[in-house]
């Protein structure tokens, strides 16, 4: 049987000032100190596994390669003719992103999302950034001075846990169920962090659609109570949207439609995910967080490139609809072969019944540490998955008894993140088969 061996560890983040990493070579020179606490992603980390039955990295795997393929030719016919906009598109460009492209995505969060934006005057609050994932880190690093706390489901997107660890700010996470972030855990999180740490959390972070990684949704009306409590304890809601457009089903409105004056919610999007991976993230921030969020990103790559954003800005004019109807029904199919493989096949335990998405969360009902699984049993039988304790800070807090308490965060590790929208249906039905049929004899 594979047990945890996690032993419990403190909660505050390893402090920015320490022991400088003078282990990682024998040259006499030293590293950051961070760089002795923080690990390579391990979904990065796991691409280098080359499996028959992949359902580990959220890789789209339905991708309107015709459009894009007919986008690149009509453009690079453009340019055979007007070569002044060659010039212009393979140049730098505002940090923010181009104002034809921001007032595209303007109009789009507008029709589609609902997001109050007035797309003649108000476009200039949406801004583009390389991945939502610069966003995420930028907005983390324009917000937390060490020792800031914030706000965080468990489990949580690993691409934003680990940056906030690394950038020294507490993390506390708070319970999710089947309907994703608990409203009145919440709450509780920010009394305690006030009489903890004698200060109010600056960042509430969530998922509301299809979370990573465990695929929820959050009701409207816990969207409605996350904003009123934010709103009253003056904390900004981070609200990653990155699913919003692969949806099975009407999803409730973003958080940010409540957020009337943009004050209270900084909203993320991603083409990653409902375009192809190109690399752009795109926001929509309160002025003056959009403001030092852009200071910070001009730092880190100057702009995003003006061509990709062409080629993106043709796609939301004329062909995001188009695309989401033939590959939405795709991904739900996916779904449905991987949640009826799951119930058929897996031993004891519970799974997650997402909406929309890339992932199935599963927790073992028999204690094992699927890291070790992982390695010793599903990599040799060409498969791959995310171990579920990858979604928890590697410092941190968490709610203990009944919210009075916190106590350093653990991982679980009976738990892991399946993700269904890479390999099609006649792989994902034989590979689920074959790790239940695994799951089943070693545990
Ligand atoms: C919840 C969430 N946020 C942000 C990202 C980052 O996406 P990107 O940088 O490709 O826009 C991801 C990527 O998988 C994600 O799952």
């Amino acid at each position: 049987m594979y047990m945890s061996n996690a032993t419990g560890q403190d909660g505050d983040p390893p402090h920015r000032l320490g022991e400088r990493n003078l282990m990682a070579n024998n040259s006499g020179y030293s590293f950051a100190t961070w760089t002795s606490f923080i690990e390579e992603s391990q979904i990065r980390a796991l691409l280098k596994y080359k499996v028959k039955y992949y359902f580990a990295g959220g890789l789209p795997g339905i991708m309107p390669t015709k459009i894009f393929g007919q986008i690149l030719k009509d453009l690079g016919e453009t340019y055979q003719v007007n070569p002044k906009q060659a010039i212009d598109d393979l140049n730098y460009g505002p940090t923010g992103g181009q104002p034809w492209f921001l007032k595209t995505l303007a109009e789009r969060l507008q029709k589609v999302r609902k997001i109050p934006i007035n797309c003649e005057n108000d476009w200039e609050c949406v801004s583009v950034t390389n991945g939502s994932q610069q966003a995420l880190y930028a907005i983390l690093d324009t917000m937390v001075d060490p020792g800031d706390v914030i706000i965080t489901p468990e489990p949580a997107y690993l691409g934003f846990l680990v940056p906030a660890v690394k950038l020294g700010a507490r993390v506390i996470t708070v319970p999710t169920d089947l309907d994703g972030m608990i409203p009145e855990d919440v709450e509780k999180a920010i009394e305690i962090s006030k009489k903890n740490f004698g200060k109010c959390p600056d960042i509430v972070y969530v998922v509301p659609d299809s979370d990573n990684p465990k695929g929820t949704t959050l009701p409207m009306k816990r969207r409605q109570a996350l904003f009123d409590l934010c709103e009253s304890e003056n904390i900004i809601i981070l609200e990653d949207s990155a699913y919003a457009e692969i949806q099975f089903k009407e999803n409730p409105k973003p958080i940010k439609t409540l957020d009337k004056e943009n004050e209270r919610v900084a909203y993320l999007g991603t083409s990653s995910k409902e375009a192809a991976v190109l690399r752009v993230g795109y926001s929509v921030l309160p002025a003056t967080m959009r403001e030092h969020v852009l200071k910070d990103k001009g730092y880190l790559d100057l702009c995003t490139s003006t061509l990709v954003q062409r080629i993106l800005d043709i796609y939301y004019k004329n062909y995001i609809d188009e695309a989401m109807r033939e590959g939405i029904p795709k991904y739900k199919e996916r779904y449905e072969a991987m949640a009826k493989a799951i119930d058929s096949c897996f031993p004891a335990g519970l799974r997650t019944d997402p909406t929309g998405g890339f992932f199935i969360w599963w927790e073992s009902e028999t204690p094992f540490n699927s890291a070790d699984f992982l390695q010793d049993v599903a990599i040799p039988n060409d498969l791959l998955y995310v171990p579920g304790g990858a979604f928890y800070p590697i410092s941190g807090y968490k709610l203990v008894n009944n919210g009075s308490d916190l106590e350093p965060s653990k991982p679980k590790h009976n738990t892991m993140r399946l993700g269904f929208s890479y390999a099609p249906p006649d792989v994902i039905t034989p590979g689920i088969e074959r790790l239940g049929k695994l799951l089943s004899e070693h545990l």
